[in-house]
């Protein structure tokens, strides 16, 4: 996932440390991984009130900014694994599935792949009748949709097994770094299928459950599936806002439809090479498109100048796809704030690139600029 994880510890940090320890609360408006919500509430004791247009962004962030003691105890997970297994052993096919899994490098990839996308999933296994086949071997794919329906009910461990959960299919997904578009059963990309269809769906998820389980905030915040404008409304004298908005000229939805999905545990029809929901089901946001960016950047610093918050902004240095540079964004933050700093940080980007394999990446230099609100 395109996180500000590596950047934390890259001048970022250091910024963030400065600001939060005259804020009142810290809102995370763009939260994404919510790499910089779980960052501020682990170790800074404000409340932090994060949200994201997907809904899979603010379960990730939920899971550890709503709660303010560790789950130790681990009797929910085995129960949680035996309902799910349950699930999987009962569907029809189960049989082929895993003949299925356990032929994977030993027949061709498109051997595998054509097998696995002859599976009827049937009713009740709707990740797996959109992705398995594609992103997931059907055996990860009905793990996935098992594990999705037969999460326990209290609302932290909810949170905490659904987060892990979809950091889990993250890891699992074959597709390069994020998912627009599986990797085909070929002679190119056909390893990368199986090795991705390989992974141990959910030996990854304790593991995942492990790291977010002992993770908890000093101080108990709020996630919201919001546009950022709406969630800025809710800011105060006082309050210090940090803005990752999206640089990319495609709306985020496309890369991480697969992750929304799973989120939100049903997916209607799919079309594609990248078996994509309809638009209607996927957010759009006016920071992706050429024509409304500018517009989109104005209006949200407008709000958070009225509301007389604090801001600390990073944006590629450059010029970004969906139109905005970082002069620009200097100059937007120019009309409405005072600028307190601008640094530049280097991150690896990996939107449009692969993250599993490091000669895809690309360095970027990227702006940080702290922002404090003028006199009235
Ligand atoms: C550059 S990413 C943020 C990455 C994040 N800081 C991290 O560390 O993972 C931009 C995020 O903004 C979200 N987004 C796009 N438009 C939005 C809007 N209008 N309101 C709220 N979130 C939006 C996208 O879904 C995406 O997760």
């Amino acid at each position: 996932m395109g996180s500000k994880r590596a950047m934390l510890g890259n001048g970022l940090g250091e910024a963030l440390g400065r600001s939060i320890a005259k804020a009142d609360r810290v809102f995370d408006l763009f939260t994404g991984s919510a790499a910089v919500a779980w960052h501020v509430a682990e170790k800074h004791g404000k409340e932090v009130l994060a949200g994201d247009l997907q809904t899979y962004s603010a379960v990730l962030a939920a899971s550890v900014i709503e709660r303010t003691e560790p789950i130790v105890d681990r009797a929910w997970i085995e129960s949680w694994m035996l309902r799910a297994l349950e699930r999987v052993t009962a569907h029809k096919q189960w049989q082929d599935i895993r003949q299925i899994q356990e032929s994977l490098g030993k027949v061709s990839a498109s051997e595998a792949s054509s097998n696995a996308r002859n599976v009827n999933f049937g009713e009740g296994y709707p990740i797996s009748s959109a992705y398995g086949g594609y992103y997931f071997s059907p055996w990860q794919s009905v793990w996935i949709d098992a594990l999705r329906k037969s999460l326990p009910d209290a609302e932290d461990l909810r949170n905490v097994g659904l987060a892990a959960l979809i950091q889990a299919a993250s890891r699992c997904a074959a597709s390069p770094g994020h998912t627009a578009q599986p990797f085909k059963p070929n002679e190119t990309a056909g390893p990368y299928l199986i090795d991705a269809w390989l992974k141990d769906l959910p030996a990854i998820l304790l593991k995942r459950i492990d790291d977010i389980a002992r993770r908890k905030a000093n101080k108990k915040g709020c996630a919201y599936c919001m546009n950022a404008s709406e969630l800025a409304e809710m800011a105060r004298p006082g309050d210090l806002v940090f803005l990752d908005p999206p640089y990319s000229g495609v709306h985020y939805s496309r890369f991480y439809h697969v992750l929304e999905s799973i989120a939100r545990g049903e997916v209607g029809d799919v079309t594609g090479s990248g078996r994509y929901p309809e638009r209607r089901e996927r957010p759009s946001s006016d920071f992706s498109m050429l024509s409304t960016s500018k517009r989109a950047l104005n209006d949200l610093l407008e709000i958070l100048a009225r509301q007389q918050a604090s801001v600390i902004i990073t944006f590629p240095a450059g010029k970004a796809s969906n139109g905005l540079s970082g002069d620009d964004v200097k100059a937007t933050a120019g009309d409405h704030f005072r600028l307190e700093e601008a640094k530049v940080s280097s991150r690896f980007s990996t939107l449009g690139g692969d993250s599993k394999h490091r000669a895809a990446r690309q360095q970027a230099d990227e702006l940080i600029l702290t922002l404090s609100s003028r006199p009235n």
